[in-house]
């Protein structure tokens, strides 16, 4: 018996309707599918909009970029939670960002409130992007306090957490704007994908224009207008007048496909998702385990903290068991920004997680007894370790 982090979440029959709808000669680039799909995912995420990419690095790519352009932004320094992941962070470094890491809090590896304060109070930080981390909301109602406080602009990196909710609201649906992940090992699938989400129309306009090379032709109406009057463009040339500065980060039709069929499993797959969380606590009660407010967890995975993690992972791994790193430890002590600064950079906990940290899978298509299977396995080996 193995059990595997992803699972097949594009069940055999979404890849047979695909095939069938293919048979019918359908456009292949950004139409209908692509709308419908955005449209589905902002009812439940419960936000305006919705924007679909080809993955959740492109989407955080995109909030990195919108937000040069969006109202004055008074700096360019930003917190970035340590525990994330490369390409929360990757994209405001290669714009020009300053960014400044953040320790995380020891319960949920969200950012850790105090180390946040400290970093804000000395770098006059313009904007924050959190990460939910495997599906653990990172005090958010504390965080909007701070932000709302100290007017900073709030991004959520929901790539991990598609589902969960804190007092009854979808995490992603608190910033100015927020990203997710449709790759194959989180909660639904379109193969590669990602989106980003807002209320915020202004905010999403931009998004939408840097997603298309920086042109006006997804635009509203209204907008496209303003911007071909401001700038004195005839039609003709407007089809091919670019506004900002692009990307292409669009997916397509057959990704857009999926994920109207994979809108169908959803709460299906946060359900079991759930439930394994769940049965992990209680098996493994002897262990940290990392833990948050949320009121439903939608969990990507089981993170918890041991004294061994390599030895576990080999182990595991012979048992045909899959298990990895908890996410990426801390980026201040990942090799890109030791070069980039020219020395690692040390936190109290997200070092913690780094060294000890190691996440066990969780995925729809496991039961009972594969969680059992996994724990019992783990306890063979496994030496408990909890922060200090
Ligand atoms: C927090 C976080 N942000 C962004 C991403 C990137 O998403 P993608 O693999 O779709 O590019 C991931 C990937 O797992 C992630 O965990």
């Amino acid at each position: 018996m193995s059990v595997k982090l992803a699972s097949n979440t594009i069940p055999n029959q979404h890849i047979d309707k695909l095939s069938k709808w293919l048979a019918t000669y359908p456009r292949l680039t950004k139409a209908s599918e692509t709308l419908k799909f955005e449209k589905a995912f902002s009812n439940y995420i419960d936000v305006n909009y919705t924007r679909f990419v080809n993955s959740g690095s492109s989407a955080n790519l995109l909030l990195a970029a919108a937000n040069l352009f969006y109202r004055d932004l008074p700096n360019k320094n930003i917190a970035v939670p340590a525990i994330s992941w490369s390409t929360t962070l990757s994209p405001f470094i290669q714009l020009g960002y300053n960014p400044y890491l953040v320790d995380c809090d020891p319960i949920n590896l969200g950012v850790n409130i105090d180390h946040l304060y400290s970093v804000i109070k000395s770098e006059n930080i313009s904007t924050l992007i959190l990460v939910h981390v495997l599906g653990h909301d990172s005090n958010i109602e504390k965080i909007l306090d701070i932000c709302q406080e100290r007017n900073i602009r709030l991004f959520e990196d929901t790539c991990e957490s598609i589902g969960s909710t804190y007092k009854k609201k979808k995490l992603g649906s608190f910033g100015l704007a927020s990203t997710f992940s449709f790759y194959y090992g989180h909660h639904i699938s379109t193969i590669e994908g990602g989106a980003v989400c807002s209320d915020n129309i202004d905010f999403i306009e931009l998004v939408t224009s840097l997603r298309s090379h920086g042109w006006s032709r997804d635009l509203s109406k209204g907008l496209a207008r303003k911007l071909q009057l401001e700038y004195s463009i005839s039609d003709f040339r407007n089809l091919y007048s670019f506004y900002y500065p692009g990307f292409n980060l669009r997916s397509t039709e057959i990704n857009a496909f999926l994920g109207n069929l994979q809108m169908n499993l959803l709460d299906q797959y946060c359900n079991k998702r759930s439930e394994i969380f769940d049965r992990y606590l209680s098996n493994l009660k002897e262990f940290w385990s990392q833990n948050s407010s949320c009121d439903f967890l939608s969990a990507f995975a089981y993170g918890t903290l041991v004294a061994n993690p390599d030895e576990v992972w080999e182990f595991l791994k012979s048992k045909d068991i899959e298990s990895r790193p908890l996410v990426c430890g801390s980026m201040g002590l990942q090799p890109f920004w030791k070069e980039l600064k020219g020395e690692p950079l040390s936190f109290r906990y997200a070092d913690q997680v780094h060294k000890y940290g190691i996440y066990l899978p969780i995925n729809a298509d496991m039961n009972v007894n594969d969680v059992n299977l996994v724990c019992s396995e783990f306890k063979k080996v496994a030496i408990p370790y909890s922060f200090k």
